[in-house]
């Protein structure tokens, strides 16, 4: 390790690719051995004083993190397009610079939202669970039927980069888009996809639901928003556990009102709530949007430059405004 290259701590060991990078740019402690939790990052921040941190959704820089970090931090670089994990004004009160890794995930988190809406659509757990089971039974007609996805209408909350990427895929299997936004996009992004300016006018239309929203507290689906969704829609949630009432969303499943449902997100991660478990017609995976070895690899390497960038004086590539 060089003596020149500016210290580093991070919460999190990434592909080998990205580690070869961030060994050339910084000097960086032993690597942890797997996710560091924030008492953890805390305690090495104040023994190794880094310019930097660089760390993932799941470490929370709270206004007391934030204020327990040595003066040596000028920058928190995200490995993540969320922010609600950061308390950004505290960190500007510091001083400290926030950055995050939007863009470079928007593909593979489309995929992921694609894979939950067909997934829970043609029932992939159920199916694996025969095959896990050994199959052996007979062709059954009317057993075990998903629901088409080709032609359905796609109602997308949230229209950014993810929201709009998942509308381009849906595009491709005739589906129809409406969306609600805080504001309508312009023509060239619209594509002809149909503005509700209230959600509650959208969610009646809408055959499947997708929330591609950023971070917030209140949720968006709660059992008034459920109950105005057709009686056999899909729900789709690739975004924040925190926008969705699991409450409401469990009863909904078990009553049959929707159909089935795809998760990558819940309100206690890394435990859901056992009852999400059992549902047979949920589909889920464990918040994998960005999980692939490109697209991580990008995302910690975005982070690197963010840090490098800040360091060195510069302005970083993607600076977290607001
Ligand atoms: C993000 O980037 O915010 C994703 O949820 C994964 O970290």
């Amino acid at each position: 390790m060089s003596a020149d290259r500016p210290r580093l701590i991070r919460d999190q060991i990434y592909p080998a690719a990205a580690e070869a990078r961030l060994a050339e740019l910084f000097t960086t402690p032993a690597p942890p051995t797997g996710p560091a939790d924030t008492a953890t990052m805390l305690s090495l921040a104040r023994s190794f004083e880094p310019a930097a941190l660089l760390i993932s959704h799941a470490t929370r820089a709270d206004a007391a993190f934030i204020a327990a970090l040595p003066d040596s931090v000028k920058v928190i670089a995200c490995v993540s397009v969320g922010i609600e994990h950061v308390d950004i004004p505290a960190a500007r009160a510091r001083g400290i610079m926030v950055t995050n890794t939007p863009d470079v995930l928007t593909d593979c988190n489309a995929d992921l939202a694609m894979m939950l809406i067909l997934g829970a659509a043609r029932r992939a757990s159920d199916y694996t669970a025969v095959m896990r089971a050994g199959w052996g039974r007979g062709f059954g007609m009317a057993e075990m039927l998903g629901m088409r996805v080709t032609g359905k209408r796609l109602g997308i909350v949230g229209m950014g980069r993810i929201g709009r990427a998942v509308a381009h895929r849906a595009r491709g299997f005739d589906m129809t888009i409406l969306y609600h936004n805080r504001r309508p996009l312009g023509p060239d992004q619209e594509q002809g996809a149909q503005y509700f300016a209230d959600l509650r006018d959208m969610l009646p239309h809408c055959d499947i639901l997708s929330l591609h929203l950023p971070g917030g507290d209140q949720p968006v689906m709660t059992r008034e928003t459920f109950a105005l969704l057709p009686k056999g829609a899909l729900f789709v949630n690739a975004a924040r556990g925190a926008h969705v009432d699991e409450d409401a969303l469990i009863d909904a499943l078990q009553s049959g009102h929707l159909f089935g449902a795809g998760l990558d997100v819940y309100r206690n991660e890394p435990n859901p709530d056992p009852r999400l478990l059992a549902l047979p017609n949920l589909f889920m995976t464990p918040h994998m949007g960005s999980a692939t070895h490109e697209t991580r690899t990008d995302m910690a390497c975005l982070a690197f430059e963010n840090a490098r960038r800040v360091i060195a004086g510069e302005t970083p590539l993607t600076p977290v405004s607001g």
